[in-house]
């Protein structure tokens, strides 16, 4: 039998009978939207984060839209991201009429590399692409006549903690300060990890996670959530996730969406709960025996246990030496029936829907040099030794070609 990529149903042998308890309570109380697991879920999973408030929603995605919304982003906002992440991080910002402003990545982290972002920031301060690269609407010579700040104004950053590992940010959030932006975290693949003890769901002034079903937390179906130690924050989500809602149903005080979560998928959220903290573990131990079965690879990288932070592992990702090197192992691992993923493999400022940012190829180098030798191995806790030593055979094999 081929490896899984990830397992959901040996995870589910864990739990079956807790999800269909709690998916009878469900069908016997009848309230589908908004019902009592809702609450449940958000007081179970602020405190699991030591965070104040949350709010379960529809999806990563929508949690992302609606923290945006929250901070009342529109046309002449730039918000600054990484480009080398899932598309949904940037396309909300564009969704709402801001600019993605991208900012290259550490190479050993794959996160936000605070040096570039400061340098990012002048640039975009004073519409000087020539400090670092910008979108052409926020380069001032192609705007004569309307001064550096004629175009976008920078307003906040949504970090990335890729792969579940979270960013540095004892060094991003002074920069941050010290400019008067807010940060939005972007916890989707990292719900579970720490830095320096804390989640980073508090780490920002909102934090957002997906529950989508390969996440380290997952639902079976779609979902979301936002966090925020922001109470004023907080009831504008609340409102936000109910078409704007004012006092009561038809009483609508903005623009808002329906992003609710259905209680179906919180009822699931809340018997997996249970075993959550223990998979965490569980992935941890899985990442160590990797990186020990591939001490014999040639060229190839492996993740960094770093002493301040702890992963969730969303994934386990190596580095080839290059493209043709990451090819000579991808045939191995086809050929030893393993499966395999890259995550990303083309950064997002190189993308269609972005093209018309003006970003050239060449622009964040170090994104583009990780997607050409970037790839992820089966990763899930119930992973077990003989089937990494198989994993890890066949990446040595490939390797050494
Ligand atoms: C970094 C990142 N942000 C946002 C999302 C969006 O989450 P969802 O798929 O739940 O909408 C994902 C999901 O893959 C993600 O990996």
């Amino acid at each position: 039998m081929s490896i899984p990529f990830i397992d959901l149903k040996s995870q589910y042998s864990r739990i079956e009978s807790r999800v269909k308890d709690g998916l009878d309570r469900v069908l016997a109380h009848g309230a589908y939207v908004m019902g009592p697991e809702i609450a449940e879920l958000e007081k179970e999973l602020a405190a699991f984060c030591g965070a104040k408030h949350a709010l379960a929603c529809s999806s990563g995605t929508d949690a992302l839209l609606l923290a945006l919304m929250a901070k009342n982003t529109g046309p002449g906002d730039a918000v600054l991201t990484t480009p080398f992440t899932f598309c949904a991080t940037a396309e909300v910002i564009a969704l709402l009429g801001a600019t993605p402003v991208f900012v290259d990545i550490d190479p050993d982290t794959f996160n936000i590399d605070p040096d570039s972002l400061k340098l990012a920031i002048q640039a975009l301060r004073s519409g000087d692409p020539d400090v670092y690269p910008l979108p052409s609407q926020a380069k001032a010579a192609e705007y004569p006549g309307k001064g550096p700040h004629a175009r976008l104004i920078p307003k906040g950053l949504i970090s990335v903690d890729l792969f579940g590992l979270p960013c540095d940010y004892d060094a991003i959030n002074p920069i941050l300060e010290e400019e008067g932006l807010w940060l939005l975290v972007d916890a989707a693949q990292s719900f579970g990890s720490l830095y320096k003890g804390i989640s980073p769901c508090t780490l920002g002034d909102t934090a957002c996670t997906s529950f989508f079903p390969a996440k380290p937390l997952g639902c079976y179906g779609d979902g979301g959530m936002c966090f925020t130690n922001d109470t004023r924050l907080h009831q504008v989500l609340e409102s936000l996730r109910v078409h704007g809602q004012g006092k009561n149903r038809y009483d609508n005080v903005r623009l808002g969406l329906n992003a609710r979560m259905d209680t179906m998928q919180a009822a699931v959220l809340l018997a997996k709960m249970s075993i959550f903290p223990g998979e965490i573990e569980l992935r941890n131990s899985v990442a160590r025996t990797y990186n020990n079965l591939l001490q014999e690879a040639r060229d190839i990288t492996v993740p960094s246990f770093l002493q301040d932070r702890q992963s969730a592992w969303a994934q386990y990702s190596l580095l080839a030496r290059d493209h043709e090197h990451r090819q000579a192992v991808f045939d191995s691992l086809k050929k030893n029936d393993v499966p395999w993923s890259v995550y990303y493999p083309l950064p997002l400022h190189l993308q269609d829907v972005f093209s018309y940012l003006g970003y050239s190829s060449g622009a964040f180098p170090v994104s583009e040099e990780m997607s050409e030798r970037i790839f992820s191995l089966p990763m899930h806790p119930y992973l077990d030794r003989k089937d990494q030593g198989k994993v890890a055979r066949a990446v040595i094999e490939g390797s050494r070609r």
